[in-house]
């Protein structure tokens, strides 16, 4: 997909017109309607008044004199009053979908104000567009016409902006790009996304940007004492893989923003089985992976003035003769023990050793994890947010507000020390499930991970809820690429808050 930035007054040659209204907005009013042909706007002022409510939700396309090739889209909004920020994220994501419905390939966009402000508005239409078009169908042969596509979206603005505009598009494609790659990952079936092929695709990627990519295999990991992902991968035939992605964008000796992401491959639950419904969509338990990878990248295609690490321990959870078991007591890096009460709370198991080892070998600035640890988390959000868990209240509000910046939405919880005391162990230091209760799960989860974080400047992001899309985002089924977007709004406000070089 191509997008651009054309001066207002092209709308005049535009085949292709979408326009976003509110319920009894009169259009006729707006500025770019004085650059539509004449004979259109007379048209279209009729066609408003007489098939037109505006009702959110509501799309009707009209054909106009000029000639077959002439469209124009109006894209009802409803109710202005009710008009909040998230809702503009979908407005660019809406058009691309009906414009695909519709298998139309090109479209100019006049843009306003119920895109977002002058500073973000065209990033995210261009982030938004490229997230809805994004189809997985690489394992489905392809339709003689091939898939429906949007080739061009031009967006209409003020002369003097469209040059600001054009770099800005830049930036919001990049986001876009990288987190559809991350929905690949994402996507991609268990059996073709082992720890080692997805060790080989950061590879790649890292090839690719210019970022310096290693990988620890089993031996090495057993030499470092990371017995968290040891334990957990004993069960696969695939070994685990411990990928470290380094990019320098800062001065050498300032802190580095820390990023991990949980990176199981498949999760079967191990010997404590999943039931069938829950078995399900597993391949994506390594979606905090996927997200830190292609964040990274992005990261460095922005060429963002940081110095940033993403840290992705990879591990099959598998159920077998050689699988972890109930009761083993599991030697992390840190030293502490974990007592396994159950093999399926193995994201928390491996991130231990990777929380451990970002903070001991990186000291970061501020790391934050991004797993999809828990149903609990689900459970206690709903469909539209990620949970947040943060030792900092100046650290929860930031990740707050780069939550509803970037449309990856967070909502804090407490890492309240009562919780704690749930997750003791009885023959080891930690519990890696509470022995109480399942209530309160997430935040068990969240506080259990904190153990391994020394006194670096910490959060936790339960991503589980947002693994997935749902209907009305307007994305298609799959994996969400949740994170990809966090991560680089997140980049960009740490240039502010570095601490100073390393003590
Ligand atoms: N990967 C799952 C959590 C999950 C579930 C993510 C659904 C996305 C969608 C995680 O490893 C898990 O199994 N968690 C358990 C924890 C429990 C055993 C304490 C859960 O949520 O049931
Ligand atoms: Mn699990
Ligand atoms: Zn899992």
């Amino acid at each position: 997909m191509r997008i651009t930035a054309v001066e207002m007054n092209a709308l005049r040659r535009a085949q292709n017109i979408f326009l976003p209204a509110f319920k009894g907005e009169p259009l006729e009013k707006a500025a770019f309607f004085q650059f539509l042909p004449s004979p259109m706007r007379a048209v279209a002022k009729k066609f408003l008044k007489e098939e037109f409510t505006g009702e959110d939700g509501e799309t009707k396309l009209l054909w106009t004199p000029r000639g077959k090739n002439t469209r124009i889209a109006f894209f009802g909004l409803g109710d202005q009053k009710a008009w909040n920020e998230r809702k503009a994220f979908l407005i660019p994501r809406r058009m691309v979908q009906f414009a695909k419905r519709e298998k139309i390939k090109e479209f100019t966009l006049p843009i306003s104000d119920v895109f977002g402000t002058e500073e973000n508005r065209a990033a995210r239409v261009a982030t938004n567009a490229i997230l809805a078009s994004y189809d997985f169908n690489r394992y489905k042969e392809t339709p003689k016409d091939g898939w429906p596509k949007v080739k061009n979206i031009t967006l209409a603005v003020e002369k003097n902006l469209v040059r600001g505009v054009e770099q800005k598009i830049t930036e919001g494609i990049i986001i876009g790009e990288e987190t559809n790659r991350a929905r690949d990952l994402a996507n991609t079936p268990g059996g073709d996304m082992t720890p080692k092929l997805l060790a080989s695709e950061a590879k790649r990627v890292g090839k690719e940007w210019n970022i310096p990519v290693t990988i620890f295999d089993a031996k090495k990991m057993k030499a470092l004492g990371m017995g968290g992902v040891l334990g957990v991968a004993q069960g696969s035939t695939e070994p685990p893989q411990f990928i470290i992605m380094e990019y320098k964008g800062g001065h050498k000796d300032q802190k580095p923003l820390v990023l991990v992401g949980k990176g199981v491959t498949f999760d079967t639950g191990g010997l404590n089985i999943k039931p069938d419904q829950y078995i399900y969509e597993m391949h994506m338990d390594m979606s905090g992976g996927a997200a830190v990878i292609h964040g990274i990248a992005a990261i460095a295609r922005l060429k963002l003035p940081i110095n940033a690490v993403g840290i992705v321990p990879a591990v099959e959870n598998m159920p077998s003769g050689s699988s972890y078991r109930p009761g083993d007591l599991l030697k992390t890096m840190s030293g502490k023990t974990i007592e396994v009460l159950n093999t399926d709370a193995e994201g928390r198991v491996i991130l231990s050793d990777a929380l451990w080892y970002g903070w001991k070998h990186f000291k970061p600035g501020l790391m934050v994890d991004f797993a999809t640890l828990t149903g609990a988390a689900h459970v206690a959000v709903g469909n539209f947010m990620s949970a947040v868990f943060a030792k900092k209240k100046e650290t929860e509000d930031l990740l707050r507000d780069v939550g509803a910046a970037s449309g990856d939405y967070v909502w804090p919880f407490p890492l309240w020390d009562e919780y704690l005391a749930d997750i003791k162990g009885t023959f080891g230091d930690l519990s890696n499930i509470a022995k109480s209760d399942r209530y309160g799960g997430a935040i068990h989860g969240a506080k259990f991970l904190e153990q391994f974080t020394g006194d670096a400047d910490w959060a936790h992001i339960d991503i589980a809820p947002k693994m997935t899309t749902i209907d009305s985002e307007f994305l298609s089924k799959g994996a969400s690429g949740v994170g990809v977007r966090f991560i680089v709004e997140l980049a960009k406000r740490y240039v502010d808050k570095i601490p100073n070089s390393k003590s």
